[in-house]
């Protein structure tokens, strides 16, 4: 049986990439049967970025909403809150001496961040040891991981081998998987969706602001009734990311018989995400209004992943010479 955990960024409320993308592929990969499921809300990490504690409760509580309303099943996942394992954070301090420094400024996403963000602070550039301490503290076998990613886990691979060459095995090495993200889902200006871009979808908020996103989305100025190729419509691409094959051919015939013009198209996408996404907009919005039910789910999911926890804990620190 392999250990499956992975981590959520918690930067604000899911949008309709994250969910096409992320969500709903890691929910329908946690009822393979075989599979032991862990995963969290990365909290901690969003403290490099976000210094308001509201907002980081509201994150926190929007992205549990999101995932919990697209039916992830805490019967068979561990679903926890990061810094409610504060032992991560022990964790991560043994790993970092057990790293070069040199090798840490190697780091990508350091790189990146450190030209985009105006606060470049000491967090961000020892994220991946958090990362690691994420994943070397709960035995992980594998996680799956968006390409941005993999240079992290090659970190985490190389930071439990040193350890455990030093101290013998106390570590799993876990795997990256990389995820099949073929197709990306585009935002309203037709650049992929980004919370970075404001060109998102976000399906959680009211109709009324639902739709001025829906009608936002750039589209060319080709009249009503001249024929319009589907392939290159944005508002197409989207609506066909979630639609059934039979609206979709409906839709695509429509096109390139010139018999719909943008605004209606824009109206049949908004219908289209209102009536497939019924169920988890209802309980998102639930979910949010009755916070503690959301909280009463993450703490029961904490306790679990404490015990999984102190047990590696407790197996580092023996190795180390800290135990009592
Ligand atoms: P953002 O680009 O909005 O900051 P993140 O980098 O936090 O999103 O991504 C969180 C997860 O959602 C990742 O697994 C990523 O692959 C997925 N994801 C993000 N944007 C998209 C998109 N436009 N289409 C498909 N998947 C996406
Ligand atoms: N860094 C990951 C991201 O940006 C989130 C994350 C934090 C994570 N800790 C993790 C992912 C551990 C997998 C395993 O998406």
């Amino acid at each position: 049986m392999a250990r499956v955990l992975t981590g959520i960024q918690s930067t604000g409320v899911p949008h309709l990439g994250n969910i096409l993308g992320a969500i709903i592929p890691a929910i329908n990969r946690s009822k393979i049967k075989g599979n032991e499921s862990f995963l969290f809300i990365a909290d901690l990490h969003s403290l490099t970025q976000i210094k308001n504690s509201d907002q980081l409760k509201r994150n926190t509580l929007n992205t549990a909403a999101a995932w919990l309303s697209f039916g992830l099943d805490t019967k068979h996942t561990v679903f926890y809150r990061q810094s409610d394992i504060p032992e991560v954070a022990e964790l991560a301090w043994y790993l970092s001496c057990f790293y070069p420094y040199q090798r840490l400024t190697l780091s990508h996403s350091f790189k990146d961040k450190s030209q985009n963000l105006k606060d470049i602070n000491s967090g961000l550039f020892y994220y991946p040891v958090l990362m690691a301490a994420d994943i070397l503290l709960y035995d992980a076998n594998i996680v799956p991981v968006g390409k941005d990613q993999l240079q992290h886990l090659e970190i985490t691979r190389s930071i439990a081998s040193r350890f455990n060459n030093h101290f013998g095995d106390t570590f799993v090495t876990p795997k990256a998987e990389l995820e099949k993200n073929s197709s990306y889902v585009i935002g309203t200006d037709g650049n992929k969706m980004s919370k970075s871009k404001d060109n998102i979808i976000n399906i959680f908020q009211n109709d009324n602001l639902l739709m001025k996103q829906v009608m936002r989305i750039k589209t060319e100025s080709t009249a009503i009734d001249e024929p319009k190729n589907p392939k290159n419509c944005n508002v197409f691409k989207i609506f066909s990311m979630i639609a059934s094959e039979k609206d979709i051919n409906i839709l695509k015939k429509r096109y390139y018989s010139g018999d719909v013009g943008f605004g209606e198209a824009k109206k049949i996408l908004l219908d289209e995400i209102k009536d497939k996404f019924k169920t988890e907009r209802d309980k998102f919005n639930f979910l949010v209004s009755n916070p503690e039910l959301v909280e009463k789910k993450l703490e029961s999911g904490s306790k679990k992943a404490k015990h999984f926890a102190n047990k590696v804990l407790k197996r580092v620190r023996l190795k180390l010479g800290y135990d009592k």
